[in-house]
């Protein structure tokens, strides 16, 4: 068989979602390790007031793209921004970009979709389910065709414990979904919504599942590979250990958790993180395509289905993920710290209230009365609510463990040669989660926060002055507290001349031993 970039070499690929998290990893890696790919065509929309190409032309200005612009300098040249919006009919393609399309595209890439959990069942059917259903018909009308990869999510099922690398029967059929969207207004869509999700926590897995469904019964003769990442988070090692660009999902909570905001948080310290480094999923994504495609004519109408997750492989607990993210955070502070980093991870709903109510509620108060008093306006209680509801939709998944199988990974990279399993590494049993959480929070700092290493100092000045605060406040504290019981009660008065005047004996009496020792 040929190795990874050899198969690429001469290819023209075609890539959606381009523009997010997963999509750039991708754009980034295909063109650096694989020199030889043609083209790289991204269906991009216009999106605040700028058109595609410009778009395109931002987002490989940043850091990510650093190594590749050094490495092949003219790395732009092969980036074809099409203007398309795949909520539109006919993914909003002109005709001349249909044919271009149609005419030369070999592998196809579809990563688009809304990754908000919790978003109107009718907005994640359009663009998870629909978008869907029109990339795998574009598909079908391309003369070249290799591979298709639909990516989907580890959670697609997660209304089961153990989830093969097959595609489940759905919870209703897409097409009669569809139409009954079609006549339903918005108040009733959201009024059934929790019926048809049934154990599904949300909208974002329910219509991931639907699309997988609709990629098995729509694909006909094409070639198709799913890859199912679980939790997808900083690049382990490529291009840079760490690397993140934004506040979804563990980042977020990870970076509220360095600045001291979140404190408690519901989670099993026993449930397996399903993290997965951004680096690994992409490695699989173009090896899956590698594969499929350089099979096609062996094994025709093939349908490959990855589960690209840790936990089975390489588990690590969210006992653990917090462990090493506090511990981080307070020998690298984040600038400008609310509290010193200090989580509290419980399964329990009531204790979970309380500490919500101490440590993140009562704090946020005290502050915004501060700012209010010192003439500035208050923010730190929309902080904490935002919080609240990001963590609520996370809950789900850091409450619960499930057991993936992961044969065709493995079955994946014993195909690929000594080389390709080197650039193309997701083998995540070589992970070393202590490294990795490390280079994650760091990530967080350098490249969400944008803040620089030469500020650490100031910043670990800045936490041992809230710790001198919290030490001084909870004297304070404990002294009030006493002065009220002694004023109050006669027991504690008591207790309180027994203490003292124990001290006194203990002092005095180890005066005179020591005066008897000279
Ligand atoms: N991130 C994770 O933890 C995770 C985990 C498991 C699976 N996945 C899957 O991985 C894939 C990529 O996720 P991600 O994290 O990269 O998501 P993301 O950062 O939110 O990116 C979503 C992409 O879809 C594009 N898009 C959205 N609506 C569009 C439209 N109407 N027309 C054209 N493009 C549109 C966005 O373009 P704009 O820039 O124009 O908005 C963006 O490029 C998704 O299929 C997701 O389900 C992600």
């Amino acid at each position: 068989m040929v190795t990874i970039p050899e198969y690429y070499e001469g290819k023209n690929v075609l890539i959606t979602g381009a523009t997010g998290f997963m999509g750039k990893v991708l754009l980034e890696k295909l063109l650096r390790s694989c020199p030889g790919v043609k083209a790289a065509y991204v269906l991009v929309r216009p999106k605040a007031g700028q058109a595609p190409d410009a778009r395109i032309a931002d987002m490989i200005n940043c850091k990510l793209f650093d190594r590749l612009r050094e490495e092949q300098p003219d790395f732009a040249e092969k980036i074809m921004a099409v203007n398309s919006d795949l909520m539109q009919p006919d993914l909003d393609l002109s005709t001349k970009d249909q044919e271009t399309l149609t005419g030369c595209v070999n592998i196809v890439f579809h990563c688009a979709a809304t990754i908000r959990f919790n978003e109107p069942l009718k907005d994640a059917m359009q663009l998870n389910v629909l978008a869907t259903q029109k990339m795998v018909s574009l598909a079908h009308r391309m003369k070249h065709l290799e591979v298709f990869i639909h990516v989907s999510t580890a959670y697609a099922h997660c209304d089961r414990e153990l989830i093969e690398e097959v595609v489940y029967p759905p919870p209703v059929d897409y097409r009669k979904l569809i139409d009954t969207l079609e006549w339903m207004d918005d108040k009733l869509v959201s009024l059934i919504t929790p019926k048809l999700l049934g154990e599904r926590p949300n909208t974002y897995t329910y219509t991931k599942a639907l699309a997988e469904h609709l990629v098995q019964q729509e694909c006909g003769n094409l070639n198709i590979a799913i890859v199912r990442p679980s939790i997808v988070g900083a690049s382990w090692k490529e291009p840079f250990p760490g690397w993140i660009d934004n506040f979804n999902g563990p980042s977020g909570i990870f970076i509220a958790a360095g600045k001291g905001i979140l404190r408690t948080m519901r989670a099993s310290n026993s449930a397996v993180a399903d993290l997965v480094p951004v680096d690994v999923v992409i490695n699989t994504t173009l090896a899956a395509a590698w594969y499929s495609g350089s099979q096609r004519h062996a094994r025709p109408r093939n349908m490959l289905v990855y589960n690209c997750t840790t936990g089975g492989i390489n588990p690590f607990h969210w006992g653990e993920v917090e462990y090493h993210v506090t511990s981080t955070f307070k020998r690298n502070p984040l600038e400008q710290a609310f509290r010193r980093p200090n989580v509290n991870l419980t399964t329990n709903h009531l204790i979970n209230q309380y500490w919500i109510a101490v440590s993140h509620k009562a704090p946020a108060f005290l502050y915004d009365l501060f700012l209010r008093m010192s003439g500035r306006e208050p923010r730190m209680m929309k902080t904490i609510t935002r919080l609240h509801k990001a963590m609520m939709v996370l809950e789900y998944f850091t409450s619960h463990s499930w057991v993936w199988n992961t044969d065709n990974v493995t079955m994946l990279m014993n195909q690929m040669g000594a080389e390709d399993k080197k650039v193309f590494n997701f083998d995540v049993r070589q992970l070393h989660w202590a490294e990795y959480m490390e280079n994650y929070c760091m990530g967080t700092k350098k490249y969400v926060l944008n803040e620089e290493l030469s500020g650490l100092p100031a910043a670990r000045k800045h936490l041992n002055k809230l710790r001198n605060i919290r030490y001084t406040f909870n004297t304070i504290l404990v002294v009030l507290i006493w002065r009220i019981f002694i004023a109050r009660s006669q027991m504690a008065r008591n207790i309180w001349y027994f203490v003292v005047s124990l001290c006194f004996k203990f002092l005095s009496y180890f005066r005179a031993s020591s005066t008897m020792r000279y």
